[in-house]
């Protein structure tokens, strides 16, 4: 079984939510963290939260879907730590709205982000997995990966473009030593929402007809909220992964998002589209 301890890992979306608690939870293990998102300063609080000697964790910032941020990423991480055993692939975003109304460019903004600039970051960390005899890819997917729901099949779709990534490359790079897992949160709370507003709010407020199923959708999520789990479970799930040498192709979590797959496992497509039907 791999030790935790040493392993040095890069976490994409780290600065809140999943990818934040993550770090803290790997760094509790023993694990070297590479932080990366966007935001400098959030990164370089949690660094100093973390590891205030600065010897085992390091912030980078940067816009995963930049290829020289991501290039700046994987060199620096090699250049402190020299390797890199994981990398936990969590920054993303959702964008709301109805398909005829959110502009393509919009969906392709959310794609770049969620799916291609995470297969062009596994791109580059690869060759060093290789070349060390193995490591761990972690793509942190959904359960909207597998429930596509109106409104949101924008962001549901790149996460079901993950699911076809994540078991490709499992099979390619077995033969590597390279171990290759996809997570599947449900409703966890995290600024997640706050983002996915920020990212839809211009166009879903010309929804059209419509807006009065989106005001419905908007207050759907607000009372899920009872449900949701703490960012902390899908961290749990992240560090069996990395501690395991077989670990699962999938993990969901926490326990409503296991009960909404076994319910699409088990029942048809008819039963599920009027589960996520339109209300208003
Ligand atoms: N929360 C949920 O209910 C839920 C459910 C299923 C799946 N997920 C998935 O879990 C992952 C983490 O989300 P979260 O819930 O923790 O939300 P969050 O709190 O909004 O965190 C998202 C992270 O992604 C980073 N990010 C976004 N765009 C980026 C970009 N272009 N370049 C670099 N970093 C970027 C953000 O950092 P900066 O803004 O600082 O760059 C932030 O650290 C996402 O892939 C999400 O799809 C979340």
């Amino acid at each position: 079984m791999p030790q935790l301890t040493g392993q040095v890992v890069i976490i994409t979306g780290a600065s809140s939510g999943i990818g934040e608690a993550t770090a803290r939870r790997l760094v509790r293990g023993g694990a070297k963290v590479v932080l990366a998102a966007r935001r400098l300063d959030r990164l370089e609080a949690l660094a100093r939260a973390l590891d205030p000697s600065g010897v085992g964790v390091l912030a980078v910032a940067g816009d995963v879907t930049n290829e020289a941020d991501r290039q700046n990423l994987v060199a620096g991480a090699l250049k402190k730590f020299g390797r890199i055993d994981a990398l936990v692939n969590n920054a993303g975003y959702g964008t709301r709205g109805p398909v005829e109304v959110v502009p393509v460019d919009a969906i392709r903004r959310n794609f770049e982000t969620n799916v291609f600039s995470l297969i062009a970051l596994t791109q580059l960390v690869l060759p060093h997995l290789r070349a060390q005899g193995g490591g761990c890819i972690v793509n942190i997917g959904s359960v909207a990966g597998r429930i596509a729901r109106p409104l949101s099949s924008v962001y549901d779709s790149t996460k079901h473009a993950l699911e076809a990534i994540t078991d490709g490359l499992r099979g390619e790079l077995k033969p590597f030593g390279v171990r290759v897992t996809l997570i599947r949160p449900g409703f966890i709370l995290t600024e997640f929402i706050e983002a996915a507003g920020k990212a839809s709010d211009e166009f879903a407020d010309n929804a059209g007809p419509y807006a009065p199923y989106l005001a419905a959708s908007r207050a759907g999520v607000q009372k899920l909220r009872r449900w949701a789990g703490e960012p902390d479970c899908i961290a749990l799930l992240v560090e069996r992964a990395l501690r395991s040498d077989h670990p699962a192709p999938r993990y969901n979590g926490p326990f409503h998002a296991k009960i909404f797959l076994l319910l699409k496992w088990l029942l048809p497509d008819r039963a599920i589209a009027f589960m996520v039907r339109l209300r208003r």
